[in-house]
């Protein structure tokens, strides 16, 4: 199994949960990379939220190489953040691929969840989950556990038999 892991993150939330993600892949023998999406310019999250379209700092990837692909971002005003949109407009040849969405935020995920499924589905891909972990302030263990456990959840779905060989 070979698994894509994209985040977003600002503060490190995100970057807590993308890093608990692979962990428990790798525990899974599964072949895993991360790949942290930033802004091409350091800007800040109301700057950002100005642009339409932001610029990223390139990150090498054939997404052909994965059979699942996690994306995760913080929630901003009830929405995906800017970066992850830009990121998601760029993908393509994604017909068929599987992705699961991961989000962290205080407390309300508003559209967010839909607004970046609804990018992926328009290409053709498949989103089998998504989730999200809440808090109010930096991540802890208790967290992290809950992320580990619905990676469990989602490593024993249906949808990720025959998957399971890390060598496929
Ligand atoms: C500009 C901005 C807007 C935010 N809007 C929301 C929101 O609408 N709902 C929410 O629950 N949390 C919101 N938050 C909190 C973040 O989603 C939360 O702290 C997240 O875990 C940060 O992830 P990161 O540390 O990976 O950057 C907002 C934070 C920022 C900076």
């Amino acid at each position: 199994m070979r698994i894509a892991i994209f985040f977003h993150s600002k503060t490190g939330n995100t970057e807590k949960v993308a890093g608990r993600i692979k962990a428990f892949f790798d525990s899974k023998k599964a072949l895993v990379e991360l790949y942290r999406l930033e802004p091409a310019k350091d800007l800040s999250p109301r700057e950002l939220e100005k642009q339409v379209q932001v610029d990223l700092k390139k990150v090498p990837f054939v997404l052909s190489d994965y059979d699942l692909i996690f994306i995760g971002g913080p929630v901003w005003g009830m929405q995906p953040t800017p970066v992850v949109i830009s990121f998601l407009k760029t993908i393509e040849k994604a017909e068929g691929k599987k992705f699961v969405l991961f989000l962290t935020c205080h407390g309300f995920t508003g559209s967010t969840t839909k607004k970046m499924s609804s990018i992926l589905v328009a290409k053709g891909a498949v989103v089998v989950d998504f989730f999200t972990i809440k808090s109010l302030f930096s991540l802890g263990e208790k967290h992290l556990k809950k992320a580990a456990e619905l990676c469990e959840k989602i490593y024993s779905q249906k949808i990720l038999r025959g998957l399971k060989d890390p060598q496929s």
